[in-house]
């Protein structure tokens, strides 16, 4: 197969790329990215120069750009991970959302469903697969603060950590209720993926995934904000009280939900991709600061002072819990790592690659690009 890998320099995007080249010598894996802020080609190093690897620098928005590159690569295959993706960001300028995530998607959808109807088997053995997020079923209540036993327990929920913060769950027939502006942008690319499908017959699959952490995630979402900040004794500011939900899925098994719906998904099909596996924030944040203190010699705990109340997050959702039971039952998929052991092998990673962290934070890896594709 040749397959386009959208957002590929991303984060998750860039455990997709590498699974895929590593374990599909036989595929042609083109990364197409347009190297926001968000996008560090630093995170396919060890890939790059593997023959059956090409990057792209393009936008999603490009139509005729995509669709020459379609046509160009005989590409059978769509894996959309391309978006912006911080709800802080989005709050800010909701514009750049709507454009990337809705407009590139249905650029990407545009363009396929022109390569592929001149195609002489059209849709046959093609797909476009787009990757979502729970954030679009909105917010769950949390009717059990203290929490209670989930229906299920996976290898991510089976530590001491084992609870649910209420009864209700995300499962896939839920009705979207998004709240932020990027859970309403993705929630629209969504509509707009499954309206290609019922309209012109597209092959396409949606996954709705719950929040994912693991390395190479842009330190400006919670777990590698919160590691490099305990490192250098920075404030951690916690929204609110700290007692909003998250569920959370280790990178790599999310990439292997991937690979599996990928090539076993049936067509049109939904499915949520999650280890039940809820933790407050607060929780997590002292997890990680007695993670990081030990892994750098420290009394365990001794950070607990930078732990900052700040005014919340606008439209803060309150839990977020996904039912994955139907990806269990029907593809046997399972988490493969504890959340715990997750979490130390994350803060390992991230202490390990401080020179990742500084070129991020200080925004050298921006100008390399500029370097590197100003021909471009
Ligand atoms: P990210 O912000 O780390 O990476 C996004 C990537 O998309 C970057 O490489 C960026 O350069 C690229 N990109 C952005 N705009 C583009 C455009 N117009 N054209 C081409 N490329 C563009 O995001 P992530 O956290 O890796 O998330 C990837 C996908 O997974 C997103 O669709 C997101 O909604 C979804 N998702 C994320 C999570 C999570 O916890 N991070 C959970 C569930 C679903
Ligand atoms: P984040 O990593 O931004 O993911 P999302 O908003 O998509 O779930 O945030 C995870 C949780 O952590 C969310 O409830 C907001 C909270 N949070 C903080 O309390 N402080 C912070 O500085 C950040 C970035 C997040």
């Amino acid at each position: 197969m040749n397959i386009i890998i959208t957002g590929g320099a991303g984060f998750i995007g860039s455990h997709v790329v590498r699974l895929f080249v590593n374990k599909y010598p036989q595929y042609k894996i083109i990364n197409l990215d347009k190297l926001t802020y968000a996008g560090n080609l630093a995170n396919l190093k060890d890939i790059e120069n593997k023959p059956n690897y090409k990057f792209v620098r393009m936008d999603i928005c490009d139509f005729n750009g995509v669709l020459k590159l379609m046509q160009d690569e005989h590409v059978d295959g769509i894996i959309h991970l391309a978006a912006e993706s911080h709800v802080d960001r989005s709050i800010k300028d909701p514009f750049t959302f709507a454009q990337t995530n809705v407009m590139g998607t249905l650029s990407m959808l545009q363009a396929a469903k022109t390569a592929w109807e001149g195609c002489p088997n059209k849709y046959e053995g093609k797909r476009f697969y787009h990757i979502s997020t729970d954030e679009v079923y909105g917010a769950l209540q949390m009717t059990h603060p203290e929490g209670i036993m989930p229906p299920f327990t996976t290898k991510a929920s089976s530590g001491k950590h084992h609870l649910a913060y209420g009864d209700k769950f995300f499962t896939e027939d839920l009705k979207y209720q998004p709240h932020s502006p990027y859970s309403a942008a993705k929630a629209s690319s969504d509509h707009f993926v499954r309206a290609f499908h019922d309209t012109y017959g597209l092959p396409t699959i949606v996954t709705n995934c719950s929040n994912n952490y693991g390395p190479y995630q842009f330190p400006e979402k919670l777990i590698p904000l919160f590691i490099n900040n305990i490192r250098h004794r920075k404030p951690l500011p916690v929204y609110g009280k700290g007692e909003n939900v998250r569920d959370w899925l280790y990178v790599e098994d999310h990439a292997r939900a991937i690979d599996l719906i990928f090539h076993k998904g049936v067509i049109a099909e939904t499915y949520n991709i999650g280890g039940f596996n809820e933790w407050k924030n607060i929780d997590i944040i002292k997890v990680l600061i007695n993670t990081v203190d030990r892994l750098l010699g420290r009394p365990e705990g001794a950070d607990m002072d930078l732990i900052t109340y700040v005014t919340d997050r606008a439209g803060h959702d309150m839990r977020y819990a996904i039912d994955s039971s139907k990806l269990q039952r029907e593809l046997g998929w399972e988490p493969s790592l504890q959340f715990e052991e997750g979490i130390e092998k994350t803060v390992r990673w991230y202490l390990d690659n401080q020179e990742w962290m500084d070129n991020v934070t200080s925004g050298d890896y921006l100008k390399y690009y500029e370097d590197m594709y100003s021909n471009r």
